[in-house]
């Protein structure tokens, strides 16, 4: 069991992202697909609660299956090594924050844009160190360092392919986000937007960056990364190369300094059972 965590973890550590097909045994996938296919209302995600607060105000409102179903996905995070594998990545503690079933109904359009999760969208209202904290609350709330992050746990619900709802995710893109971060947070450079892939590329182009990174990280990392997008400047800006084509019960397991994109769900709807670990202590 310890291998198989560490593989998965050295592979996140080492690109960012790993793969694995039938990542969900059938007994419990067949369980899960029974209690996402219940009618929801109102919005496409359908969050679960995770922690205690959350769990009474479920109760409260005598919600007692939202509660059941929460038990029964945190029981499989248990059997799937979740939190060891995010704190093997990390080197650090991690916990859960999140777990929700994100439906996406079928459509031409790209579920989300070349993007990673932690960048800031819009500088405008970004004007000191604490506006980039506050931007980027998620991942920073507890861990103010260029160093904090999450790792996402994507389980496909529905068979995905480029075409159809796939996600792509850029390897060793992680290490340049990571490291704009730390430049932010050291005061090097200052905080502006990088939320979007062009955006990240507008910096990591630009001579004084590039060089504050050569400090940090291999000029071949830079340099594939450059290489590797070169899409985005494109008149369809996006490329097939780095999609996870997955049948339903696999995952693609990913840090969220990634830059990664949802292709359109051209043909069916797609559905994924997401878990989000964050790092939860401070500098080591
Ligand atoms: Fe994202």
């Amino acid at each position: 069991m310890k291998d198989k965590i560490n593989n998965i973890s050295d592979e996140i550590k080492e690109k960012g992202v790993v793969a694995i097909d039938n990542f969900l045994e059938n007994k419990d996938l067949e369980t899960v697909l029974k209690i996402v296919k219940e009618p929801k209302k109102g919005s496409m995600e359908s969050y679960y609660p995770v922690y205690l607060s959350q769990y009474i105000s479920k109760l409260i409102k005598f919600d007692f299956k939202k509660v059941n179903n929460s038990l029964f996905f945190k029981k499989i995070a248990k059997k799937l090594n979740f939190k060891e594998i995010s704190e093997t990545v990390f080197g650090a503690k991690a916990e859960l924050q999140m777990i929700d079933c994100y439906h996406n109904k079928q459509s031409n359009d790209q579920i989300l844009s070349w993007h990673n999760d932690i960048g800031i969208k819009d500088s405008k209202n970004i004007n000191s160190l604490k506006d980039f904290y506050s931007a980027t609350k998620a991942t920073f709330s507890k861990n103010q360092t260029g160093d904090a992050r999450g790792i996402k746990f994507f389980i496909y619900l529905t068979d995905v392919k480029s075409d159809n709802g796939s996600l792509a995710v850029i390897p060793y893109s992680d290490k340049i986000v990571k490291s704009i971060c730390s430049l932010i947070t050291k005061k090097k450079i200052e905080p502006i937007s990088f939320w979007s892939l062009k955006n990240l590329r507008n910096l990591v182009n630009q001579k004084i960056i590039q060089e504050l990174l050569y400090e940090d990280i291999q000029k071949e990392i830079i340099d594939n990364f450059l290489k590797n997008t070169n899409f985005i400047e494109n008149e369809i800006a996006d490329t097939t190369q780095f999609d996870y084509q997955m049948n339903r019960g696999g995952a693609v397991i990913f840090d969220e300094l990634s830059v990664h994109r949802g292709s359109a769900p051209k043909k069916t709807d797609r559905i994924v059972l997401r878990f989000v670990y964050k790092k939860i202590n401070t500098l080591n």
